[in-house]
């Protein structure tokens, strides 16, 4: 019996553990600020002209209203957690998107705050690449890239089809189908052939 519980305690034990993220999401305008450079591929840029930047506004929409009718959402789309955990940063996780309420939002001293959950709406970049805390420092960035420094051990992953299948999926009510190869090539933001030929490719290679 006492092993029993022991085994259960422990077990518990690692659950709770396992579920305290270990990195936090930090918004995209802490990756804009380093990554809106021409020379180096703007990614920035590509990302806020592409569709995830849109992310969010689009559950403002007449489509988007319709949606949640049909599936009796109680409640505007653009606050609901039936949509946001696809349209929206790290929702559900530390320091991800959440929606604040309007007395938050109305007072002065919360702007800041506001601001800073604002830049996690849409789909950002930590939603593929994982979320910034770990990772976002010039010296950590610059380490990862010259393959000094492992990614995965400062939360920086690898944007793979794995990655997309969380939310392009039949949970999506507008889900057709998925084809990772032609999806990413319409939201590719590469380095440019020229920086790769100075500095290197990603990872030392
Ligand atoms: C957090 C959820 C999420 C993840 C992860 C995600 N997407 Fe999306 N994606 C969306 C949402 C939501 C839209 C719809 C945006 C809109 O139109 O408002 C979208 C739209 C797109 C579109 C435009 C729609 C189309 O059919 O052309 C492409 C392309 C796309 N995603 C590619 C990808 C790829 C490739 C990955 C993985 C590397 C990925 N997405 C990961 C949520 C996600
Ligand atoms: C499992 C993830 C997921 C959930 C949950 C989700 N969406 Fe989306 N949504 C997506 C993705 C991915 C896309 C883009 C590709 C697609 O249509 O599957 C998208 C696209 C859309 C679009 C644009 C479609 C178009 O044709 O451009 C609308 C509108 C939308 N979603 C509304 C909603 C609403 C409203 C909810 C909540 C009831 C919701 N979504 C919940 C992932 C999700
Ligand atoms: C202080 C500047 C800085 C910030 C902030 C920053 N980066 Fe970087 N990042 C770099 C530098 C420098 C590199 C190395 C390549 C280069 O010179 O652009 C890099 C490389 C990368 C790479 C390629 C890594 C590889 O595989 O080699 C990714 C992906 C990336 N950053 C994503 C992000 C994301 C997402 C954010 C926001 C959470 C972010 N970065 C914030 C400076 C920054
Ligand atoms: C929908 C998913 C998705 C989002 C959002 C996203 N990326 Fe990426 N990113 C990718 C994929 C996929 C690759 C290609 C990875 C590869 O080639 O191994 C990539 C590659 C990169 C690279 C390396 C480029 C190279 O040539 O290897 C950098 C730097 C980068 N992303 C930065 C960002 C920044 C900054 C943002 C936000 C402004 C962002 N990404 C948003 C999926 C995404």
């Amino acid at each position: 019996m006492f092993r029993v519980l022991t085994i259960l305690l422990v077990f518990s034990c690692s659950v709770l553990f396992a579920q305290q993220d270990e990195f936090s999401y930090m918004g995209v305008n802490n990756c804009k600020m380093c990554h809106n450079k021409k020379d180096k591929g703007a990614q920035f840029n590509v990302w806020s002209e592409g569709p995830h930047a849109r992310a969010f506004e689009t559950l403002k929409s007449e489509e988007a209203l319709k949606i949640a009718t049909e599936l009796k959402l109680e409640g505007s789309p653009h606050e609901a957690g039936e949509c946001l955990g696809c349209h929206t940063t790290g929702w559900g996780k530390a320091d991800g998107y959440e929606v604040l309420s309007a007395d938050f939002i109305g007072n002065p001293k919360n702007a800041r705050a506001v601001k800073k959950n604002d830049s996690k709406a849409n789909v950002g970049c930590e939603t593929c690449h994982g979320p910034g805390s770990g990772y976002k420092s010039k010296k950590t960035m610059n380490g990862i890239f010259n393959g000094a420094i492992d990614p995965a051990t400062v939360g920086l992953f690898a944007p793979e089809k794995n990655v997309c299948i969380t939310c392009h999926n039949e949970k999506s009510p507008t889900f057709k189908k998925f084809d990772f190869d032609a999806m990413a090539a319409k939201i590719a933001h590469p380095y440019p052939e020229e920086f790769k030929a100075t500095k290197g490719t990603p990872g030392g290679k």
